[in-house]
């Protein structure tokens, strides 16, 4: 028989359905809780809500699990591609061979953005975070696609979306990028593969190729995988959100990197670089900050650090570690703040403060440290972040469509004011 749980308030008694997930997760159905007592639910953070079920990423914080549909992100990280990767999130199922050359083909075939966009980098100051100019390209494309914006249009036109969007992300990526340093854009090369067609438009040239080391490459396919999909996160939440509306996609992506941005969710790998900079440039003393970060009188936070679901580690922090060693040791880098990073690392998961908590480095800890050493600035960082994630937002927007969500809309405990008259401006 299927569990419920038993509520009483006042007189009246309801039975709450129990749902279980294949992984024998379990959640309280309130969805006639307000119907039957006039209750709603309070959960600021929405810590304990479930907002929806979902098949597509598997996560348990406790043991530190994270695989997508069904698959471990250890063995993804070690032996996918990032294309492959978005086709599982995407479509449910690893591609065979192809159905990878497919995905691959078409993708290729949208690699171009309009020239037009071009003209946006005449408009932003020249000191604009990379972020800002990202969210308001992205949401443009709405205006150069108008036919494809209907989210309820056929599966055929929503595919093409789909497609459009993860095809150009990387050459608007990379044109960002060039803008930025104020070198002239690069054109795809569409017989290479996604990350190397990126690594090519971001740091090659216009006028002659230039050979991406393949230990490069294949540290970008890695943190893409890493950071592809993390079930209803900060980011995902509001592109889901925003699509409840039936918004489309680009909109709704656009919604979603505005989200990443902040420093405590995507923009966190900036400001932990940003962080180790500034603990160098103080001499190294990582005791002073960690006090700082202990201290609840300052704001100071230990970036990269914690996570509202993981709270033994985070694997994607123990596979980028490895990564940031074996990178920088190819590639030749001493990067002092990297010695700093591991310090600072012992020293907090040593400390009472962070183990009572809970307080593991989280995927951000080094990330950027590989970011830096490949050769990105660190504005670029939360950029890299929303490339890898891009795949995870639309398929969750994809599965929220299927679906058929409601439009998300929460409630509230009112706490202001009872009704009042208005006062004329002369008698205030
Ligand atoms: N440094 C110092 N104290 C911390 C930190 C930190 N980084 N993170 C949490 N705490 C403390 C917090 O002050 C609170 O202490 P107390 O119980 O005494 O009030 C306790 O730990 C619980 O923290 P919380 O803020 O209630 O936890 P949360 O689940 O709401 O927040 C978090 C999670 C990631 C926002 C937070 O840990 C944080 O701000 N970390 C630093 C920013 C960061 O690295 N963000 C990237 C997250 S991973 C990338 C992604 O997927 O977004």
């Amino acid at each position: 028989m299927a569990e419920t749980a038993t509520l009483t308030y006042k007189d009246t008694t309801i039975e709450l359905p129990v749902i279980e997930g294949s992984e024998q997760e379990k959640g309280l159905d309130i969805s006639k809780l307000r119907g039957s007592t006039g209750l709603v639910t309070l959960d600021p953070g929405y810590k304990n809500t479930g907002a929806t079920t979902s098949g597509i990423t598997f996560l348990n914080g406790e043991q530190g699990i994270l695989r997508y549909r069904g698959y471990p992100i250890e063995q993804l990280a070690e032996n996918a591609s990032f294309t492959e990767v978005s086709y599982l999130l995407l479509y449910g199922d690893l591609p065979n061979k192809e159905e990878l050359a497919g995905f691959d083909r078409k993708l290729s075939m949208h690699t171009l953005v309009h020239e037009d966009i071009k003209n946006f980098f005449l408009a932003y100051p020249s000191k604009s975070h990379p972020m800002g100019q990202l969210i308001s390209i992205v949401s443009s494309l709405s205006t150069f696609y108008p036919d494809s914006l209907d989210p309820n249009r056929s599966a055929e036109k929503v595919d093409l979306t789909m497609i459009r969007l993860l095809a150009k992300f990387p050459t608007i990526v990379s044109w960002i990028f060039k803008k930025n340093i104020g070198h002239p854009i690069v054109y795809p090369q569409n017989h290479l593969d996604f990350v190397s067609n990126f690594m090519h438009m971001t740091f090659g040239q216009r006028t002659e190729d230039v050979e991406i080391d393949a230990v490069i490459v294949d540290a970008v396919n890695k943190l893409l995988i890493l950071h592809a999909d993390h079930e209803q996160n900060c980011s995902t939440s509001t592109v889901k959100i925003v699509g409840s509306s039936h918004a489309n996609l680009y909109a709704s992506v656009s919604a979603g990197i505005s989200a990443l941005w902040g420093p405590l969710h995507g923009g966190a790998n900036q400001a932990v670089l940003e962080m180790l900079e500034n603990i160098r440039l103080d001499g190294g003393n990582t005791t002073k900050w960690l006090d700082k970060a202990k201290d609840k009188s300052d704001p100071f936070r230990l970036m990269g650090f914690g996570h509202r679901v993981y709270k033994n580690f985070d694997p994607r922090a123990i596979i980028i570690k490895k990564a940031a060693d074996s990178v920088l040791e190819k590639l030749g880098v001493d990067d002092p703040v990297l010695e700093i990073a591991k310090k600072l690392e012992e020293a907090a998961l040593n400390d009472d403060y962070f183990k009572s908590r809970k307080l593991f480095p989280n995927v951000d800890f080094y990330s950027g440290i590989i970011y830096r050493a490949i050769g990105f600035p660190v504005e670029m960082f939360t950029v890299m972040f929303a490339l890898g994630r891009l795949p995870g937002w639309i398929a969750q927007w994809k599965e929220m469509l299927e679906l058929k969500s409601p439009i998300g809309r929460p409630r509230q405990i009112y706490t202001g004011h009872n009704e009042r008259n208005f006062v004329a401006l002369n008698d205030r």
